[in-house]
């Protein structure tokens, strides 16, 4: 038996919901009868996306944001709540990355994806908060494998997503007490978004090698990460707090497989003479 979930009468907010898997996430829900609000930096990307919702249906809003300025954020989440109530799912997904080798990384670089991915999550976490349905609301938090497989190229994300998973573990302790269930989705390689395109498959080398890494022998797609999402937003899993979901098609495996396997290379590598 097929059952789908009715979100009618709920208010889903995604900050960094106007392209890619987010904005996926975003017309999943607003398919599905939920108002929507959807949070970025650029003008011409908040448009488009509610744009899009709206053609989709849904009663739907959009702010222009950066998520480093906590005041801003915090307007977003003021009017987004006048507009459409108490927020019932709160999807934290804005993120930047670029491909850079540790040593050559200046401290600016290593900061600004510290200041996206985990000073930014802590202000959509933090300012969401008074805001949240309770109880009842779902938090879920887009991060990445990063967050447990060391990558190369990508110091400043790897430290940066970790940091996103272990402030989920806190708050979901934190505000378990009020009804309030916080999660991460760990997506794996999503075909045509930015993330995949700049920084998983940049070469046809590239995209050839990735896909050897997925078990199941498929990229995903954004509508792989948001069924996980509506899942976690909806009453089947209404006792499920404080976890890190991948939504990977088994690809944590093989990539700690690599991981392990470079730095046997490695170790064999640089050894003594
Ligand atoms: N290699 C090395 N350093 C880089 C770099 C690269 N490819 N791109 C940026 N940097 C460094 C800059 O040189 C600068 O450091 P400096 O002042 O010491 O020179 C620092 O990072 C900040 O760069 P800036 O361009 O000013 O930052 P920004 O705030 O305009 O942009 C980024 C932030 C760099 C993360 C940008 O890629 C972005 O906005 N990304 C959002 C979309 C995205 O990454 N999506 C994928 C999903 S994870
Ligand atoms: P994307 O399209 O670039 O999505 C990033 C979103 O965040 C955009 O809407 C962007 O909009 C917004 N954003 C960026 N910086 C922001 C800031 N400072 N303040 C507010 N909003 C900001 O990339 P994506 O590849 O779909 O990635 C989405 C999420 O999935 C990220 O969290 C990423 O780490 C994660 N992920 C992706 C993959 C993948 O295969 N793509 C794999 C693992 C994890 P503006 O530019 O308008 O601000």
């Amino acid at each position: 038996m097929l059952v789908d979930i009715d979100f009618t009468d709920h208010h889903v907010f995604v900050f960094g919901g106007t392209t890619g898997i987010n904005l996926g996430v975003a017309e999943a829900f607003a398919r599905r009868g939920a108002a929507l609000t959807v949070a970025s930096r650029k003008p011409e990307n908040v448009r488009a996306a509610r744009d899009r919702l709206a053609g989709l249906g849904a009663a739907a809003h959009g702010v222009c944001a950066d998520v480093r300025d906590f005041d801003a954020v915090g307007r977003a989440f003021a009017e987004a709540v006048d507009r459409f109530g108490p927020i019932d799912v709160l999807v934290s997904g804005a993120a930047g990355n670029f491909l850079c080798e540790a040593k050559d990384m200046s401290s600016n670089g290593f900061k600004v994806v510290i200041d996206i991915d985990l000073v930014g999550s802590f202000h959509v976490l933090r300012q969401a908060h008074a805001h949240l349905r309770k109880p009842g609301a779902a938090v879920i938090n887009i991060t990445a494998p990063q967050s447990y497989v060391p990558m190369r190229y990508q110091a400043h994300a790897c430290a940066a997503k970790a940091g996103v998973d272990q402030l989920m573990r806190v708050l979901a302790t934190e505000w378990g007490g009020e009804g309030i269930r916080v999660n991460s989705i760990s997506p794996g390689p999503i075909e045509g978004t930015e993330g995949f395109d700049r920084l998983i498959a940049p070469t046809p080398a590239d995209r050839a090698a990735a896909a050897t890494a997925v078990p199941l022998r498929r990229f995903g797609q954004p509508e792989d990460i948001a069924n996980l999402a509506l899942f976690l937003a909806s009453p089947f899993a209404d006792y499920i707090s404080g976890a890190l979901i991948p939504c990977d098609g088994g690809g944590a495996l093989e990539s700690v497989k690599s991981s392990l396997e470079a730095a046997g290379r490695a170790t064999v590598a640089h050894k003594p003479h």
